[in-house]
């Protein structure tokens, strides 16, 4: 039976962190619907072109342009028994779109842990985040620095600020979160498939917590 899990929460809650280490764990694909936007974006694509003032402004992609992203990646081998999902659905449509992708293969989302923290702790670690350029390794100037100043360790290329980890970007997405995308809580709450998972913990014991909700521990 394939596994999709949905990984829910807001900007900066650690989403990406957690769908890395959780998709190796389970030797699935780690599916981010932001990583997409942004390889789109810097081969210069026409789907990278159009999603752009989109993104540097904070707001959502449209949901046609998303879902047919997404679906068009489901469609890949490597997600034949599953995938872990982060950044997408972010709106009642997508979660639908979603439903019916995954209904064509007798599939459903499985389990959708909700990573939850306080604002000022997310401002916190968006503010503090650095992107490595070439592989997006994500690293934080206080909870985890990279072993040299600026440097990637994983392949040593530059580490820069994502251009919407801006303190006015940073407010107009967290706002956009609110309004747009926390209605799912209450729509996967209602299909049962909701687990809350307190995202301030430190990351080894968000896994864990992770972890014994997906069952892998
Ligand atoms: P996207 O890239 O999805 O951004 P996001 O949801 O805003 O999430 P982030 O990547 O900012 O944060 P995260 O939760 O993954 O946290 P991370 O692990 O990096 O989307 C960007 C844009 O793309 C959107 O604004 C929109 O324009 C567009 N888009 C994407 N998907 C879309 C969709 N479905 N529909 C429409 N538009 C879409 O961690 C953050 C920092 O904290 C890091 O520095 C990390 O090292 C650190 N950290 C993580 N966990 C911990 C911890 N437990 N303790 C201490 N530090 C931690």
């Amino acid at each position: 039976m394939a596994s999709f899990i949905v990984l829910l929460g807001p900007p900066g809650v650690g989403k990406g962190t957690q769908a890395t280490i959780i998709a190796k764990k389970m030797g699935l694909p780690h599916i981010s619907s932001g990583d997409l936007f942004r390889e789109n974006m810097k081969n210069q694509t026409d789907l990278g072109k159009q999603v752009q003032a989109f993104m540097d402004r904070g707001e959502l992609v449209p949901d046609d342009l998303t879902i047919a992203m997404v679906r068009e990646r489901l469609s890949r081998p490597d997600c034949a028994k599953g995938a872990i999902l982060d950044g997408f659905p972010r709106t009642p449509e997508q979660a639908r779109a979603l439903s019916g992708i995954l209904g064509t293969r007798s599939a459903d989302v499985g389990l959708v842990p909700f990573l939850n923290a306080d604002p000022d702790v997310l401002v916190e670690r968006l503010s503090g985040r650095l992107t490595c350029r070439a592989g997006g390794h994500v690293y934080h100037r206080k909870f985890n620095p990279p072993a040299v100043n600026g440097k990637c360790d994983v392949d040593g290329s530059d580490l820069m600020q994502r251009e919407d980890d801006k303190a006015e970007t940073v407010s107009r997405r967290l706002r956009v979160y609110m309004e747009q995308t926390s209605p799912l809580i209450n729509h996967y709450k209602a299909e049962g498939k909701l687990v809350e998972i307190n995202g301030e913990l430190p990351v080894e014991q968000v896994t864990a917590a992770l972890e014994r909700a997906i069952g892998i521990r």
